[in-house]
């Protein structure tokens, strides 16, 4: 597939970028069932990285799907070319230099390793929103809980479809944690990160 393409080099790199931007750009990755509170928290994390001068960008699942990954689905396969394409977008928002925050289901391990080796370990960071499924069907912020157990939706995560929890985010979430907690320590473990060294 890649045949007969040869990979450009710019003058201005990545390191270029992170310089002037006066921060490192790398890739926050929520993972975890629907109404697990994924797109909340990234958006608090954006506002909160926004105000201090950071350079963001939110990628979320109920988005990405109505524009560049609209003719994908919900199927094991499906799931997995829909990761990939976030993972290959994220990296180039990453090498423009920006922090990431990206919301996505993702339930296969192998998926989510993929994203990992498209954006290179050293820029991933893992953020398990572990809300039970109990709580996300209370919450059903979309009906789809409702609609997914009167065989409405099939390949529903968590009721019809797997979920595969991370085995070592980097930060895991619950629902006992506030929004104001979850973003308090998710920064302390990113604080560092942010800081751009040559
Ligand atoms: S992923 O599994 O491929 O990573 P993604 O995060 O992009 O999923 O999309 C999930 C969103 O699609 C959910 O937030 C929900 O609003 C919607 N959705 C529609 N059908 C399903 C389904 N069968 N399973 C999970 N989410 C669904």
């Amino acid at each position: 597939m890649v045949k007969n393409i040869i990979q450009q080099e710019f003058k201005i790199t990545r390191e270029d970028r992170r310089l002037r931007n006066g921060h490192n750009s790398f890739l926050v990755f929520f993972t975890g069932l629907s109404g697990s509170g994924k797109t909340t928290i990234s958006c608090a994390m954006e506002e909160k990285l926004h105000n201090e001068g950071i350079k963001t960008f939110v990628l979320d699942g109920d988005n990405i799907r109505q524009g560049i990954n609209k003719n994908l689905g919900f199927s094991p396969e499906d799931r997995s070319e829909n990761n990939r394409r976030i993972g290959e977008i994220a990296n180039l928002f990453v090498e423009a230099g920006l922090v990431v925050l990206a919301a996505f289901i993702s339930p296969y391990k192998k998926d989510r390793n993929n994203i990992r080796n498209i954006v290179g370990p050293e820029n991933f960071i893992e953020v398990y929103m572990s809300t039970d499924l109990e709580e996300c069907e209370r919450r059903d912020v979309k009906g789809l809980y409702k609609k997914a157990r009167a065989g409405e939706i099939k390949n529903m995560t968590g009721i019809s479809a797997p979920y595969e929890p991370p085995e070592n985010p980097d930060v895991k979430l619950t629902q006992f944690n506030s929004v104001e907690e979850s973003v308090d320590i998710i920064y302390s473990k990113i604080k560092d990160k942010l800081q751009f060294k040559r």
